[in-house]
């Protein structure tokens, strides 16, 4: 018989230094007004000084160890989806994991950037019902301030920094992870991407820095708002349709944070209330493959997510990347 796997507990972190569209408007030729009714975001987090892509990600998982009441030496698997990870090399979950003092887990990252914490959900359920492993954090955690190119309006003002982990093991009594189905399509990543830093431009220049290759671009962006309304939609469906339910009988849709008007766009689609999905977009921005744990844990502390519902994870993101992940909670 198939194991089953579940979510014990859920965590978060925020750093503290909030940046508005106001504090943006006074070095960058855009407004409150443009970047909120474009965006739906007014606010984002943006990580101090020092601190590194496993420092937020820590405090994530120790809040979701907490909640589910287990300690780092119960935990034998770290998965991290990043895009920023502290280094290269070591990955960015191996400094994680030495600083949880996890000593019995293996770690390693997931790159699938905005969809990141459904790929590295996927590789945990699978790792653990098919018992390699008992205990996976699963994590995702992003500075994307760092990577962003602070003169470039049309996508610096998108992004925030913050992380959000979900303890998973083989379960009965916790919110059991009923699907997960990830997607990507590499002919067409060429819209979202980082194209320095990697052995394309190895080694790094003066010419790719003074470039900023080495910063993440958005090439054509308003074609990939469209691309995302529909696989954001298409997740769904695949998500609900595997497990014979309609989209109807999904309680609450914790979509990526990308854009409201992208999120409204999923909504039409698929003729849910836009109060069917849980929007963070307004204070942190898009934090990448954080905004979904980070949206995740912050439905369950205020009560949207109770016990019983049903909860529909989805993202879509550089690569690209799609994918969705159904949970009875
Ligand atoms: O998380 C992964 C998935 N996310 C995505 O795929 C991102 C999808 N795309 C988007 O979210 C939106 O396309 C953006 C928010 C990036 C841009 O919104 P848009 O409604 O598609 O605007 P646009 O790029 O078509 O630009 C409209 C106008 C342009 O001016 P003109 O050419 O009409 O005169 C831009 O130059 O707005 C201008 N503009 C700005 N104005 C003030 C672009 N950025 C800004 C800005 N402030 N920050």
């Amino acid at each position: 018989m198939m194991k089953k796997t579940g979510i014990i507990g859920t965590g978060s972190y925020l750093p503290e230094k909030i940046m508005t569209n106001f504090d943006i408007e006074k070095f960058l030729d855009t407004s409150d007004e443009w970047i909120y009714t474009r965006t739906g975001i007014k606010q984002r987090r943006i990580a101090a000084d020092g601190q590194a892509t496993s420092d937020l990600c820590k405090v994530a998982c120790e809040n979701a160890m907490s909640a589910a009441g287990v300690k780092p030496d119960d935990i034998d698997l770290i998965v991290l989806a990043t895009i920023t990870p502290d280094t290269h090399c070591p990955a960015g979950s191996n400094w994680l994991e030495a600083k949880l003092g996890c000593n019995k887990a293996v770690s390693f990252d997931v790159t699938a950037a905005c969809s990141g914490f459904i790929f590295a959900l996927h590789v945990a359920d699978k790792m653990i019902k098919s018992g390699a492993n008992k205990m996976a954090l699963v994590v995702a955690g992003e500075i994307m301030s760092r990577v962003v190119n602070w003169k470039e309006r049309e996508s610096c003002i998108l992004w925030g920094d913050g992380a959000g982990a979900a303890v998973v093991t083989e379960t009965t009594q916790g919110a059991e992870i009923l699907s997960t189905h990830i997607h990507t399509d590499g002919a067409n990543g060429d819209t979202l991407l980082m194209p320095g830093g990697g052995s394309k431009t190895t080694p790094i220049s003066y010419e790719s820095v003074d470039k900023g290759l080495h910063y993440l671009k958005m090439i054509e962006a308003n074609k990939s708002f469209k691309v995302a309304v529909s696989r954001f939609a298409e997740a769904c469906e695949e998500a609900v349709a595997a497990n014979n339910y309609g989209i109807h009988d999904v309680d609450v849709i914790i979509p990526h944070q990308a854009n409201l008007r992208i999120l409204q766009g999923m909504a039409k689609k698929l003729k849910v209330p836009d109060e069917k999905v849980y929007m963070t977009i307004e204070k942190y921005g898009n934090i990448s493959s954080a905004t979904v744990p980070i949206a995740l844990d912050e439905a369950v502390k205020d009560g949207t997510i109770k016990k019983g519902s049903l909860v529909l994870l989805t993202a879509f993101g550089g690569g690209l990347t799609w994918g969705s992940s159904l949970i009875r909670w």
